[in-house]
């Protein structure tokens, strides 16, 4: 059956903080299992509008539609992972991604079964009861999508998840999250400042430009699926790449101009 009503809609959506406006006027929409990452130079508000999303933040007019419902507070249906990780060094990382279902009060036995299966989905079959401080970088970051994904939500939103780990890690994580998207398919709001990294990943990019923050270009990605780290090499990859950066290098060295005086 073909989806007719969007999984997400971005209707006229304006975010000011004091004299900053951090958001202009975005109209836009997510189909439902759609990966979308979005990139932009630093302050181009990609964090302000994850948080609107998932309702941690309020818009300063339009609104956002999960499922034709609007987004007025965080909930059960959308599930964030952040930069860094911020699990619970008291917990174990099985109590650690169980923490939504338990603080959503719908922690039941079928759900610790079905985190426990989300932990060896995520490469952590085995560390259900070490703590946080006894796993690497990359392995924590495993336990915060694990950590997501226990709510069931129905849209994935990740802040820069991968941007403390390091290259290697990195590349490793990339594939690793294609490959649990694949099986669950959830939508995906995915940030990151890197490019290759958004083109390796998405269907489209949603390309955001600053002062104001807004939506300034979306481009599809037209790369066969599956994908395997070598399509980084190849001709269609690096021209989308180009692309992208060309469309947002002048504004990144503005803000990087910026940050260093
Ligand atoms: N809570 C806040 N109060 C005031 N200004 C904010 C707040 N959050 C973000 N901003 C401003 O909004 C703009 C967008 O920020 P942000 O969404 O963090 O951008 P990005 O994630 O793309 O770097 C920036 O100018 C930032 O300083
Ligand atoms: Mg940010």
């Amino acid at each position: 059956m073909v989806e007719v009503v969007p999984k997400l809609v971005v209707d006229g959506l304006t975010k000011r903080f004091a004299s900053t406006e951090a958001l202009s006027r975005i109209d836009t929409e997510v189909k439902a299992g759609e990966f979308i990452s979005i990139v932009g130079p630093s302050g181009c508000g990609k964090t302000t509008f994850l948080r609107i999303v998932s309702g941690l933040e309020q818009a300063t007019t339009g609104e956002i539609r999960l499922d034709g419902a609007a987004v007025t507070r965080p909930g059960s249906d959308r599930g964030f992972v952040f930069q860094q990780d911020n699990l619970l060094p008291w917990l174990t990382i099985m109590d650690n991604a169980m923490i939504g279902p338990e603080i959503g009060g719908f922690a039941s036995p079928e759900r610790r079964r079905a985190t426990q299966a989300l932990l060896k989905l995520v490469g952590l079959e085995g560390f259900e009861r070490h703590y946080p401080r006894q796993l690497s970088g990359g392995m924590r970051q495993r336990v915060n999508l694990a950590r997501a994904l226990a709510i069931d939500p129905e849209i994935l939103l990740m802040d820069e998840p991968f941007s403390a780990l390091d290259a290697q890690t990195r590349e490793i994580m990339q594939t690793e999250l294609l490959r649990i998207w694949e099986e669950g398919r959830k939508t995906v709001l995915f940030v990151t400042h890197q490019i290759d990294e958004a083109v390796f990943l998405s269907d489209r990019v949603f390309v955001f430009a600053r002062r104001p923050g807004r939506l300034q270009e979306i481009i599809d990605i037209d790369l066969p699926r599956p994908r395997p780290l070598s399509i980084k090499r190849t001709p269609a990859f690096i021209a989308l790449v180009d692309r992208i950066w060309t469309l947002i290098e002048h504004e990144v060295r503005a803000s990087v101009m910026e940050e260093l005086a």
